[in-house]
């Protein structure tokens, strides 16, 4: 959707992944969607590191509302949760320096029974454009294919009527593909979304992880004709900082960051859904590493090519917008290992085109521990030992 808006692929903070439709406030275990939890995220971004490595939207999903419209046909916050309204928390987010995302689904309910934005559609953008929403994420329950092929268009354009600078989210390709079984037409989605999600709902288990970057890696041909400044593919939010169920066996860290790595090369949206408050340091560094959200935040935005080696390794390389003056372009390469067991491979640069064209001398950076390796040409080998069900990632700068 080209309205200036997700000209990089977005950054922030999602509620559904960690708090989904936690209403209950008195519930101990998983802090409530609420007003103070939101505010508590604004001040960690602002005040943890987050905004300066790029981390910007703070998004309420479902579950916000009351279950009835007032009066005059409009939504309203739940009264208790959200006592002081949007506008207030809209204000204070922006008083940080951050963004405000909402959720609606286009049907007459939300996916959990709230109300949805169907025969609404002008008086909830003015709602929404009214609370200075800056990002509405679209969801798409219960409804037929032939009302998501044109609900989702007629609401971007209500949207933009109201004059407000509002990132679109649809979850559009997914309810054609995956609840309707039919196919999709990427090209009025691309005119219409900035962002739409193609996939299921991601899940804290590394199987989720491992079909959902199975899944992307099947879609590169769609994604280089589509995917880029303005209309990104979503693969769902980030689960570093929420974890995986515990599994016997199971290091879950190697499976976090390896979800991370493959978000940084797509580049996909990097929408954590996770406790702020108690976030450990490891995942944090990992959330914050500068040198990996700049593979993500390329401004040339060209989708890494996936090359499987075999079912469970693949190598991804990507290329970067050359540094002015210079012809030639900075390549990332991922290696993504879903073995149970360490692989070490050999990468050699010349054997990847899409870098092209290639100079004679490059310097080479671990991404991940940020630390130069050595310099070598296109033609020598880089050695990466990859850890069991893990990633690394490593970028070449000309010389
Ligand atoms: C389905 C979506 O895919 C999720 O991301 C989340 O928004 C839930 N619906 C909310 O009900």
């Amino acid at each position: 959707l080209n309205n200036g808006l997700a000209l990089k692929p977005p950054m922030g903070w999602l509620s559904w992944g960690y708090h989904e439709c936690q209403v209950d406030c008195k519930n101990t275990t998983v802090r409530c969607l609420d007003e103070s939890l939101i505010m508590s995220v604004a001040d960690h971004l602002f005040n943890d590191g987050y905004i300066e490595a790029g981390y910007e939207y703070v998004i309420i999903d479902d579950c916000w509302s009351e279950l009835q419209r007032n009066e005059f046909r409009q939504l309203v916050p739940d009264r208790e949760r959200f006592p002081r309204g949007m506008k207030f928390l809209a204000d204070y987010i922006h008083s940080k320096g951050l963004k405000f995302g909402m959720y609606t689904s286009l049907g007459t309910y939300t996916c959990k029974g709230y109300p949805g934005i169907r025969d609404h559609f002008e008086i909830d953008a003015a709602t929404f454009a009214s609370w200075d929403v800056d990002f509405l994420k679209v969801d798409g329950c219960f409804i037929k294919a032939d009302y998501l092929n044109t609900g989702y268009i007629d609401l971007s354009r209500t949207l933009n009527k109201t004059g407000r600078p509002i990132l679109y989210t649809c979850s559009w390709p997914y309810y054609i593909q995956f609840i309707e079984n039919k196919m999709v037409n990427f090209e009025p989605i691309v005119e219409h979304c900035n962002l739409f999600r193609t996939y299921h709902d991601i899940f804290h288990t590394a199987g989720n992880i491992y079909h959902t970057v199975k899944f992307f890696e099947s879609s590169y041909d769609l994604m280089k004709k589509y995917h880029g400044p303005g209309q990104w593919f979503d693969p769902d939010m980030l689960l570093v900082g929420r974890g995986l169920n515990p599994t016997k066996g199971i290091d879950s860290f190697g499976w976090l960051r390896l979800q991370m790595v493959v978000y940084a090369m797509l580049p996909a949206p990097l929408l954590i859904s996770c406790n702020l408050d108690a976030i450990s340091q490891k995942e944090k560094d990992l959330l914050l590493n500068k040198d990996l959200v700049a593979i993500n935040q390329d401004m040339m935005a060209v989708p890494a090519q996936p090359f499987a080696i075999d079912p469970f390794l693949t190598i991804w390389v990507k290329p970067h917008e050359p540094k002015k003056g210079n012809m030639n372009p900075a390549c990332s390469f991922a290696v993504v290992n879903f073995h149970f067991r360490d692989v070490t491979i050999p990468f050699f640069l010349h054997k990847y085109a899409v870098c092209e064209p290639f100079t004679r001398k490059y310097s080479v950076m671990d991404v991940l521990n940020r630390t130069f390796l050595k310099n070598i040409t296109s033609r020598e080998p880089i050695h990466v030992t990859v850890p069991s069900s893990d990633a690394v990632v490593y970028t070449l700068f000309p010389l």
